[in-house]
């Protein structure tokens, strides 16, 4: 299993994963500008053919009032089916919240979560240290509530300016899996987002 910045090929097979995995689903618009605007912060996790079996995809936010310093967002996350419990979603999203610390210097990530989605609630609160900010009413077209979370990435922020050997193993992967980075620093690009998404505003996962 591989791990590895999002490319611009890679994204109608986000797509398709994302359509087999959740009920949200997007335009091919908004996948070109997720991944033109923000190429560091996206990432895919392929077998060893080079299929896409999952995908975070996410971008970056104008800081909200009172901030100084833009923050991380995951539009969406998933892992087919047969590929689940395996630790890539975890991976997926340590990724990309690094990629977020380092090339934006982001001090926190934020997503929203259907109140009923176990897997995922469990994932971000036991796994990444993610936490609720604000229950959403009728966020989702169905109707259904969603969880604001946050995650702190103050640690990763420390961590980014220690030498490798001390910081913390974010990028432990185990085994023979592998991460490949895209670390060009960039300017901080902030379009207002589109509305390549059916039901919201595009802030989904
Ligand atoms: C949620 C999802 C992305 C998790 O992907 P994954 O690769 O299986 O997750 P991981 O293997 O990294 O799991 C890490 C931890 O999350 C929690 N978790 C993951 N799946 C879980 C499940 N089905 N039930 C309970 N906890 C679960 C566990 O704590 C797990 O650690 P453990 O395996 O050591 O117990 C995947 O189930 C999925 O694609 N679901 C459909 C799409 C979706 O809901 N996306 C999120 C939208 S906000």
């Amino acid at each position: 299993m591989n791990i590895r910045c999002a490319k611009p090929e890679d994204l109608m097979n986000m797509q398709h994963c994302n359509l087999l995995c959740l009920p949200e689903n997007y335009q091919m618009k908004y996948y070109f500008y997720h991944g033109l605007t923000w190429p560091q912060v996206s990432y895919v996790a392929e077998d060893d053919k080079g299929n896409i079996v999952g995908y975070v995809l996410a971008k970056m936010e104008e800081p909200e009032p009172g901030e100084e310093s833009t923050h991380g967002h995951i539009t969406s996350l998933a892992v087919k089916r047969s590929y689940r419990r395996l630790g890539l979603a975890q991976k997926l999203m340590n990724q990309a919240s690094k990629a977020m610390v380092e090339c934006f210097n982001a001090q926190y990530v934020s997503l929203h979560v259907r109140k009923s989605n176990r897997a995922a609630l469990n994932l971000y609160t036991n796994s990444l240290g993610f936490k609720i900010l604000e229950i959403e009413p009728k966020y989702y077209a169905d109707g259904e509530d969603a969880y604001s979370m946050r995650r702190d990435l103050s640690e990763l922020v420390n961590n980014s300016d220690r030498p490798p050997a001390e910081r913390n193993e974010l990028n432990d992967v185990g085994g023979d899996d592998r991460i490949i980075t895209n670390r060009q620093k960039g300017p901080v690009v902030l379009p207002h987002h589109g509305d390549g998404h059916a039901g919201h505003d595009g802030h989904c996962c």
